[in-house]
């Protein structure tokens, strides 16, 4: 296989394979639904215990073999999953974030997702107008590009939804990939050198990121003959345009390709998530979009999402992986979250 061939397999999917959610989401039973409201309700009290929580620890046995289903559609196959029908109490928000953390952790490995070491956050409008570079997409109300998050998965958990927008798209990264190999070829030496990608530098109180741009991340490569992909167009853009400095053509036309492929409605699946739903991705094979949204005015009402990002255990990437680049954002001291 030359380098820069198309790579069959099962995460090479178009719209046509999964359009219809329903055919592929997987549902909570009622008890599998009473299993894990009474697995959240044996976790400590003082959530600083759960970062050391184990599977053996809070275990679930009768949802075992659909999580492992959901690993393996994951890890070896679409690169997607949806969990449904995960009856959260709408008034009782510890008890929300206890039955995410559970399901995170007999799934794999929880890792930080900011600069302040979190590893459970709240995904919520927070900020009207221009954002700047070191704002985080997800506390807006604006569309949010393709893109994938850190570690092997990004887990959404809808508590609450909007009353307008805000629906999900995924599309294949190796479909890009194998499209662009067919239609394009002259753009994928550019990609699999790869870009820098911007660090937002966030207002922590802790763990404030000193380095503003990592080294060139590819978007493409191969692995054990496996394609690994990973891409996040806007922090690629922001590493140029902080710096003052023009992207080189050749890398600017292939992102641009790279991005009107991402976007034909051929390749990507789109749907609303409803409360109760966990969206799973594999940023190595699938990348993430949100469309703009409008909010209820009520903030108790307010479009809210669990985020949480984890490595599986015993993953593909660990073959290409050192640990130091597995433990998500850098930070001396992970917790769940930070306590207002
Ligand atoms: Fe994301």
């Amino acid at each position: 296989m030359s380098e820069y061939a198309a790579v069959p397999g099962p995460a090479d999917w178009t719209a046509k394979d999964y359009s219809e959610v329903d055919r592929w989401a997987e549902s909570m039973g009622a008890a599998e639904v009473a299993e894990l409201q009474h697995a959240a309700e044996q976790m400590p009290t003082d959530m600083r215990e759960w970062v050391g929580l184990k599977p053996a620890d809070i275990p679930l046995k009768s949802i075992g073999a659909k999580l492992a289903r959901i690993t393996d559609d994951l890890e070896r196959g679409r690169g997607f999953a949806l969990l449904r029908g995960i009856d959260l109490p709408s008034d009782d928000f510890d008890r929300v974030r206890r039955m995410k953390w559970v399901l995170a952790v007999n799934l794999g490995d929880v890792i930080a997702q900011n600069a302040k070491g979190e590893m459970m956050g709240s995904v919520q409008a927070e900020f009207e107008g221009q954002r700047t570079a070191d704002v985080r997409g997800y506390v807006s109300r604006d569309e949010l590009r393709f893109h994938c998050d850190g570690g092997d998965v990004a887990t959404l958990l809808c508590v609450r939804q909007a009353p307008v927008g805000g629906s999900n798209s995924l599309v294949s990264s190796v479909a890009i990939h194998n499209a662009m190999a067919r239609e394009c070829p002259e753009h994928l030496p550019t990609l699999y050198r790869g870009l820098p990608l911007y660090m937002r530098k966030e207002s922590a109180s802790e763990g404030k990121l000193d380095s503003a741009t990592l080294p060139r991340i590819p978007l493409f490569r191969l692995s054990g003959g496996q394609l690994v992909c990973f891409s996040n167009l806007k922090l690629m853009e922001l590493s140029y345009e902080t710096a003052g400095i023009s992207m080189p053509p050749e890398e600017r036309a292939a992102l641009e390709a790279y991005e009107e492929i991402a976007e034909r409605d051929e390749m990507k699946i789109e749907f609303k998530l409803e409360p109760g739903d966990m969206l799973l991705t594999h940023n190595l094979t699938v990348m993430h979009k949100r469309a703009a949204f409008e909010d209820d005015p009520d903030p108790a009402k307010a479009r809210l999402m669990l985020r949480l990002w984890y490595n599986v255990r015993g993953g593909r990437s660990q073959a290409f992986q050192k640990p130091e680049e597995r433990r998500g954002y850098f930070t001396q001291a992970p917790l769940v979250i930070q306590e207002a």
